[in-house]
């Protein structure tokens, strides 16, 4: 094999690893799993999941890719041959993800598009949203001009290209992100959905709120599905991984914590009073946005600005989720990368038509209770996503010892945060994951009620 090429210095990893992890899950999924769970008490363990879980589990696939040098199908496989199979569960994560994130880009492109035609009031109508996803052919369209787009990117190639623009749009994004969450807080009747986004109650803590939390953490932060494992692969042997674990992390929660900022407090401004508009889950952002567009001098162009931005960001990220999956597949079926990617292409296709259906000509379909996105969102994030990140830890804890870690580390100086690491990975972190994941699961179907 030959040498990997790495990463034009530090900065450069941070910025393409932070670019492939901020998307939707920051920005559409973060917030409206917030609002859900507790605000305040949500964003809490959320945080505390980050610096332990979150960190522990970053620091570790950056350093198993930096030393085997290897994508995550093979890199498992290296560390210990009986355990190879950890990097297929990993793998079949992003496939799970992928359509139904293509029909959310879907989604996304829809309002971009309506608010460029100056249609801000009419988005910010009540039933706009509901009659949109429930239609039968409106959405696959938008969603097929985002797989479209996704798979050109990938075919030619041209994601490199692409890159370039989120020095600029990025930061774009953030201020955008930042001057929006300002305009909403100060609007009158903000400061109660502050407080519901800032300050936990008690009583809302569940281990619900634990699983939604940890499987976020993990989809935001693109960690137990095999991604950082890739991003390592390339990272520097010269800089600290430990540094710059740190700086994705904080980058991600905080363009998180912003998008919940900006939607939370809207919903209290702008619903009228009704606290249940809280509770309704994925179409969050796509109902609360162009209420607060609506309502601002200018609204339309930030509106188009703001969702062409959040438009940008999704397409960054499947491109690199659609990546991830091709690379898997030509490493095990030894097929050519177009016909790899056009045959998951039109997987996701497929898929994701049917995730679309189900909001509307198919919404009497239910998995174990679940409508076909969500039942893909929480086998994806509330199992898969948790499972794999404990059974990493198990692996590193146990089979190829926290040292065999420790020392990539430790090519770069001092490992700060040795004797936390080794306890988090051994003990704290899968036996924690282990409750959360089983009592979670639990009271998702009512069998548990605490
Ligand atoms: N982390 C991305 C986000 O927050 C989503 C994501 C999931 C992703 N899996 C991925 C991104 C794989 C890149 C590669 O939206």
């Amino acid at each position: 094999m030959g040498k990997r090429s790495t990463f034009s210095g530090k900065l450069g990893f941070i910025l393409a690893a932070a670019g492939s992890a901020v998307g939707l899950g920051n920005l559409w999924r973060f917030p409206y799993l917030a609002a859900k769970y507790g605000g305040g008490m949500f964003l809490l363990v959320y945080i505390l999941l980050a610096i332990t879980f979150g960190s522990v589990l970053m620091i570790t696939e950056i350093a198993i890719g930096r030393k085997t040098q290897l994508s995550p199908l093979k890199a498992f496989g290296a560390l210990n041959k009986k355990w190879s199979w950890l990097g297929t569960l990993a793998t079949i994560v992003p496939i799970l993800i992928f359509p139904y994130y293509c029909l959310i880009g879907g989604w996304v492109t829809k309002y971009a598009a309506v608010m460029v035609s100056g249609k801000v009031s009419e988005a910010a109508g009540d039933s706009f949203f509901k009659s949109y996803i429930s239609s039968t052919s409106q959405p696959i369209i938008w969603f097929l001009v985002f797989m479209a787009a996704t798979t050109l990117v990938v075919v030619f190639g041209v994601n490199k290209g692409i890159e370039k623009f989120s020095k600029v749009l990025m930061p774009l994004l953030v201020f955008l992100t930042v001057g929006l969450s300002i305009y909403v807080v100060t609007r009158p009747g903000a400061l109660a959905g502050v407080k519901y986004y800032l300050l936990p109650n008690i009583k809302d803590l569940s281990f619900k709120t634990f699983l939604a939390a940890i499987g976020q953490l993990f989809y935001s932060m693109s960690l137990a599905m095999g991604i950082m494992i890739t991003y390592g692969s390339y990272f520097s042997k010269e800089e600290s991984i430990e540094k710059a674990s740190r700086h994705i992390e904080i980058f991600d929660t905080a363009i998180a914590f912003l998008a919940g900022l900006m939607i939370i407090p809207a919903v209290f401004v702008y619903s009228g009073g009704d606290k249940s508009a809280l509770g309704t889950g994925p179409s969050l952002m796509f109902v609360t946005l162009p209420k607060v567009f609506s309502s601002m001098p200018g609204g339309n162009i930030i509106g188009a600005l703001f969702f062409f931005l959040v438009l940008f960001a999704a397409v960054t990220s499947s491109v690199s989720i659609l990546e991830a999956i091709v690379a898997g597949v030509m490493d095990r079926f030894n097929v050519k990368r177009i016909t790899a990617t056009l045959l998951v292409a039109l997987y996701g296709t497929v898929l994701g038509i049917a995730c679309s259906f189900g909001f509307g000509i198919w919404d009497s379909v239910k998995i174990i209770g679940f409508s076909i996105l969500d039942f893909l969102d929480f086998v994806s994030n509330s199992i898969m996503l948790p499972l794999v990140g404990m059974l990493t830890c198990i692996l590193v804890g146990f089979i190829i010892k926290p040292d065999a870690i420790i020392s990539e580390i430790e090519l770069n100086g001092k490992f700060t945060i040795k004797k936390f690491y080794i306890a988090m990975v051994k003990w704290i972190a899968p036996i924690f994951i282990f409750a959360i994941l089983v009592s979670g699961i639990l009271q998702n179907f009512g069998i548990l009620n605490i």
